[in-house]
C-alpha cells in the first residue's frame, strides 16, 4: 500500500467536515432490523464518555458526529502526518483530540490493548489490505481484539457492484489490485494500485464475521450515482 499517496491526498483535500449521513443513520435510527443502540431511549445518555474508535477516521469527518454525540472517541490514520492533519481540521471546527488519542496504524494491527472500546467504526477502510498476502479474517480477529465483549462494530464496505472495483485485475480469490478507470478516478488517483478485499456477497461477509462476532445485521446501500455506481454493505456486528 502507498501511505504518501494516502498523505497526498489529504494534503490537498479541503474539507468540508460532514459527517457520512448512513452513519448516522446507523447510529441514531430505528429501523426494523438493526439493533437499537439507545436502550435508555436517549443518546445523550447513551452514548456518554463511550470510548469509541473511528479506525482509519481519513480527514476526521466523522469524528465531528462521535463529539456531538458525547463518545469518548479515539481513531486511526495511517500515518503520522494525516494524524496532525485531522487534529487541525477538527481545530477548526472546534472539535479537540489529544495526540494520544490519535494513532497511527494499519489495519494489521490496532495500537490499542484488548477490551478497550464498547464501539468501533471503520468507514471504509478495513478492506485495504496491507498486501496480497495479508488476510481479511486476521483484520476482524484484530477488530475483535480491542473490543469488549458484546461492543458494537459498526463498518461500511463497497459491495460488488461499487465503482472503486471497475477495471480492478483479480489476483486470488476475493483480492483485486485496483486500476481505477475514467469514471472512478478520484483523489489525484489515489486508489491506483490498492490491494482491496472484494466483499462478493452478504453471506461472504457473514462467513467472515461469524467466528468473532454475532448479532450481524448487514444492510445495503445502492445508488447509480449519475453513471457512478455506489454499492456498499453497512453492517453492525456484535464481539462474541
Ligand atoms: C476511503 S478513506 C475513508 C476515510 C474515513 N473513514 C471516511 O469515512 O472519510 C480510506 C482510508 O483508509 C486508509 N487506509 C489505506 N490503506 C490502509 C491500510 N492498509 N490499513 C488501514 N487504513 C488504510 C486511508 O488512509 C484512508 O484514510
Amino acid at each position: 500500500m502507498s501511505v504518501k499517496k494516502w498523505v497526498n491526498y489529504y494534503d490537498k483535500l479541503d474539507s468540508l467536515m460532514s459527517p457520512n449521513e448512513y452513519l448516522i443513520k446507523v447510529l441514531l435510527g430505528n429501523y426494523p432490523k438493526k439493533t437499537s443502540f439507545l436502550n435508555s431511549g436517549s443518546w445523550r445518555e447513551e452514548f456518554k464518555n463511550i470510548k469509541c474508535l473511528d479506525l482509519s477516521c481519513g480527514d476526521g469527518r466523522n469524528i465531528i458526529l462521535l463529539d456531538k454525540l458525547g463518545f469518548d472517541y479515539y481513531a486511526t490514520e495511517v500515518n503520522k502526518s494525516i494524524c496532525e492533519k485531522v487534529i487541525k481540521n477538527l481545530k477548526k471546527n472546534n472539535v479537540s483530540i489529544s495526540k494520544d488519542k490519535i494513532r497511527v496504524c494499519l489495519n494489521s494491527k490496532i495500537p490499542f490493548k484488548d477490551h478497550f472500546f464498547k464501539y468501533l467504526i471503520s468507514w471504509n477502510g478495513i478492506y485495504y489490505m496491507n498486501h496480497e498476502n495479508d488476510s481479511i479474517e486476521n483484520y476482524f480477529k484484530e477488530v475483535s481484539r480491542v473490543l469488549e465483549k458484546n461492543a458494537h462494530f459498526i463498518c461500511s464496505v463497497p459491495a460488488r457492484k461499487c465503482y472503486s472495483y471497475s477495471g480492478s485485475i483479480k489476483i486470488s480469490k476475493n483480492i483485486v489490485k485496483i486500476k481505477p478507470n475514467l469514471n472512478s478516478k478520484w483523489g489525484n488517483n489515489v486508489l491506483d494500485n490498492s490491494i482491496f478485499y472484494y466483499f462478493n456477497s452478504k453471506s461472504n461477509l457473514k462467513k467472515l464475521l461469524t467466528k468473532n462476532f454475532y448479532n450481524i445485521q448487514i444492510s445495503e446501500l445502492f445508488w447509480d450515482g449519475f453513471g457512478v455506481p455506489l454499492h456498499y454493505y453497512i453492517f453492525i456486528a456484535q464481539k462474541r
